[in-house]
């Protein structure tokens, strides 16, 4: 696959000096799904106002399909922009919202009917041609928000945070709807959410940033189960996250004992962040145990029980289908495999 936009050293300081991207580069492929994950203020809108032509960098470049493209102004770039407060024109009805774009373009109006009835269809909202958008729902305004960007046939749409005005339930519907619509159209989606969960379940590749920085890219599957650090680890779901050091290949101790794990390459005795997920932990009984604790707490969580554990050194996090009770002593254990050592991040 080609790749469709390219960041390459992307630097950012507003007036007062400070840096909001230091050094982003990332390749986006043609027809993939790629989202921004991260804290609020870690530049996640900034770097999608950098592809939109919202924002010229300080310095590094942007390409598209293989064209540098700095300097190049918003509406000549194949790209369109749901943005984070998307603005519906309010004295429009929801015909006339998603026919601007093509107005101003001067298409004839058979070409406005026929592509305008084609997004109606594609977001589900035959019938409300006529309405006002003031009376429609948050999920409807979206649905034309995103029809308005979609109608001017962009390669490469970018949403920031697109959803994040909506209910859970109506929030998981249209997570679906909008993958459909990229694969349907086979259109990239560069896509913004501090939700790891939304990230997960929608994306081919997740971008994870914090402080203006790459952490780590990869797929879902990747980012969860292979995080670069403990940042990674700890923003893609909860986790232990532990200091320890390494006293050989395939050797970590924490909280004073040793485990075997199956990294290696270390530097004898190198201090790391060993991160071992809650759903990793198996409860055993204490007198089996190379690690016991203390159950401080036991709440249901719908699918799991989720138990403190106050232990030497460490407050553990477990996920059990089974509960504890409160105040009683456990053993705690994990496969060697389940024990994730990273190494200690600057900063
Ligand atoms: N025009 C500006 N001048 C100065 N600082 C700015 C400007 N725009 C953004 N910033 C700062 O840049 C940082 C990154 O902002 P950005 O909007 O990219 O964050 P974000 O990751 O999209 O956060 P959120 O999840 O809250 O939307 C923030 O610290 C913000 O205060
Ligand atoms: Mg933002």
């Amino acid at each position: 696959m080609e790749n469709i936009v390219s960041l390459k050293n992307l630097v950012v300081e507003f007036e007062d000096g400070e840096r909001i991207l230091k050094n982003i580069s990332l390749d986006i492929k043609d027809k993939e799904f790629v989202t921004f994950l991260g804290p609020s203020g870690c530049g996640k809108t900034t770097t999608l106002r950098i592809i939109g032509g919202f924002l010229e960098p300080t310095s590094g470049d942007v390409y598209f399909d293989g064209k540098r493209i700095n300097g190049v102004p918003p509406h000549k770039r194949n790209v369109n922009t749901v943005f984070q407060r998307y603005a519906l024109f309010p004295h429009l009805n929801v015909y006339e919202n998603i026919a601007f774009g093509l107005r101003i373009k001067k298409l004839s109006d058979k070409e406005i009917v026929r592509r305008v009835g084609e997004m109606l269809e594609l977001v589900n909202l035959r019938g409300f041609e006529k309405r006002s958008v003031n009376r429609l729902s948050g999920g409807q305004q979206q649905r034309v928000a995103i029809a308005r960007a979609l109608v001017n046939h962009p390669k490469v749409l970018l949403l920031d945070e697109p959803l994040g005005a909506l209910d859970l339930k109506l929030r998981k519907e249209m997570q679906t709807e909008l993958r459909k619509i990229q694969q349907a159209l086979e259109l990239t989606f560069v896509y913004v959410t501090h939700d790891q969960e939304e990230a997960l379940t929608m994306s081919d590749t997740v971008v994870v940033m914090n402080n203006g920085i790459i952490q780590q890219i990869g797929s879902p599957i990747n980012i969860y189960n292979e995080p670069v650090n403990a940042f990674v680890a700890d923003f893609i779901g909860e986790s232990n996250i532990i200091n320890g050091c390494m006293p050989e290949d395939c050797v970590v101790e924490f909280t004073g004992k040793r485990f075997k794990c199956v990294d290696k390459g270390f530097n004898p005795n190198e201090t790391v962040d060993v991160v071992i997920r809650p759903e990793d932990v198996k409860v055993v009984p204490a007198d089996k145990a190379k690690l016991t604790g203390i159950v401080e707490s036991v709440v249901f969580k719908g699918v799991h029980y989720e138990i403190i554990v106050d232990g030497v050194d460490h407050k553990w996090i477990i996920h059990s289908t089974k509960a504890e009770p409160v105040g009683a002593m456990i053993g705690m254990d994990f496969d060697p495999f389940d024990i994730h050592i990273m190494k200690k991040t600057e900063e």
